[in-house]
């Protein structure tokens, strides 16, 4: 049975994103994807899709390496975040109090048991579109650019971890999310692990790191409306020399369909049809995969492409041919 405190996360707040080539990555998120810049502050730039209700979905800074920084989720109440404040700070991971900053009111501050930054908020600042971005509808957040890859909202994050036990775990036990899906390995224990916040099927994803480092970063996915928005998404790649690693094509796993591209900066980004398949159920047992039918590939049979077992961000030694080797089926 679902019990109350599951639901005390509301959603994927916002990202930080690391890159090593700035103008480029703010290109590919600005123009390609067609989202606004709200605010600079120092190295990062703020980005927000069009009908996020907050003032930014992306916080783009500029580094000498790339990967993920801090994420944020935002709680459900006040008392929601009390009582995950609580239990993070009981489970020896909270690294206390930040100010409010862009955006967001004061933020809880802490890692999980990989070493992923995070924070969790409650206060959140409204986007308030100017004249050059009403929507005609009241019921909308911002204008409909209906340009580029136009995304819509931020969906999920997954990242790349060396102990999925202990992430998906900490996500269950202390963040209480539910679990929606997870790969059981033959040798114990689990190779990925889904967590669902509400009725989407995930929101927060761990996956097992091959290279066996911590705090790594697989990728975070862009809602667009619908299929052919992520059929369109390929072409839009293809004519501005983005790397698309893996798709279109639908996962076998809570069924999203699906389209994986590296941005200029190396960092994977998804974009994923998450709308069509709800989980209704408050109580839906989790569904759990063998390796072995990890392994028969996606949901119409195409295998899974090596490189997403081997790319993350930050990258490591020998990245490009430890990818290029996965690739050559080494
Ligand atoms: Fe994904």
């Amino acid at each position: 049975m679902a019990h109350p405190e599951n639901f005390d996360l509301a959603h994927l707040g916002a990202i930080e994103l690391f890159t090593p080539k700035f103008d480029e990555s703010l290109h590919f998120f600005r123009d390609l994807l067609a989202m606004r810049e709200v605010a600079r502050v120092g190295d990062s730039v703020y980005l927000r899709t069009w009908d996020e209700y907050q003032l930014y979905s992306l916080k783009l800074t500029a580094s000498d390496t790339n990967g993920v920084g801090r994420t944020l989720y935002r709680a459900s109440s006040p008392e929601a975040l009390a009582r995950r404040v609580s239990a993070i700070e009981k489970a020896g991971l909270g690294h206390g109090w930040r100010d409010p900053e862009v955006g967001v009111g004061p933020s809880y501050e802490f890692e999980d048991p990989d070493g992923h930054l995070m924070g969790i908020y409650y206060e959140t600042e409204h986007y308030v579109p100017d004249d050059e971005d009403r929507p005609a509808l009241k019921n909308q957040a911002a204008k409909f650019p209906g340009r580029g890859i136009n995304v819509r909202r931020l969906d999920h994050i997954n990242y790349l971890t060396s102990d999925v036990n202990a992430c998906g775990e900490f996500w269950r036990d202390v963040m209480m999310s539910r679990e929606s899906e997870r790969v059981k390995l033959d040798a114990g224990g689990y190779g990925a692990w889904w967590f669902r916040f509400h009725q989407k099927s995930y929101d927060v994803v761990y996956s097992d790191d091959w290279t066996g480092e911590r705090g790594r970063f697989h990728h975070f996915a862009f809602a667009p409306d619908n299929r052919e928005d992520i059929l369109k998404a390929a072409d839009i790649c293809l004519e501005n020399g983005i790397y698309i690693e893996y798709g279109p094509y639908k996962h076998a796993i809570n069924q999203t369909f699906f389209l994986y591209v590296w941005e200029p900066g190396g960092n994977r980004i998804e974009f994923a049809t998450a709308q069509a398949r709800l989980i209704l159920d408050p109580d839906w047992p989790v569904v759990e995969w063998s390796q072995a039918e990890r392994a028969k590939g996606q949901a119409w049979g195409m295998k899974t492409v090596a490189t997403f077992h081997t790319h993350g961000t930050p990258i490591v030694e020998n990245q490009e041919e430890i990818d290029r080797q996965a690739l050559a089926g080494h």
